[in-house]
């Protein structure tokens, strides 16, 4: 089996892990409004870096056999923009704020970041008037 064999499966994996990762994200969020320590906890954890290790590995597996140039491909960069805009407020949400308003903003910050990366994803940067 071939790498271009394995393409499909691995885009496959990457946007089924994709929706993993948000699937989860949506229901700490939800039980974090409810119990700020339960995120912390460690099982939460290692689920979530879990799921995220094999988004970011497909991802980087794309990457690398999609013959993609990132640093020639204005998408890819705003992909990875808006990637870390979620991973930071959702960092802030989760573990560093302690006001709940505080952390409904950035729990609603990160959607808007996760968003725009599945946006940026599958429009090739087009809705950002490239690509
Ligand atoms: C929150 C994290 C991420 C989300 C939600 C996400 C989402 C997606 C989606 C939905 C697609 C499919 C687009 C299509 O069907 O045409 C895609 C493609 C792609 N992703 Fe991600 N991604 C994430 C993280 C990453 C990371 C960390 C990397 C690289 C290290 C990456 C690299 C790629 C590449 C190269 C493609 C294009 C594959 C191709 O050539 O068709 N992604 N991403």
């Amino acid at each position: 089996m071939t790498a271009a064999d394995l393409f499909p499966l691995v885009l496959l994996l990457h946007r089924t892990t994709a929706a993993l990762t948000i699937g989860f994200f949506l229901w700490r969020a939800r039980q974090s409004l409810r119990d700020p320590l339960f995120t912390r906890q460690k099982a939460m954890r290692y689920s979530a870096d879990s799921i995220d290790t094999v988004l970011f590995l497909s991802g980087l597996w794309l990457l690398l056999q999609g013959g993609h140039e990132a640093r020639a491909e204005l998408w890819l960069q705003i992909k990875f923009a808006f990637l870390l805009g979620y991973i930071l407020c959702g960092m802030a949400a989760f573990r560093f704020l302690k006001e709940l308003r505080a952390r409904l903003i950035a729990l609603v910050a990160a959607l808007l970041c996760f968003a725009a990366v599945v946006l940026t994803a599958l429009t090739r940067g087009a809705l950002f008037g490239i690509g």
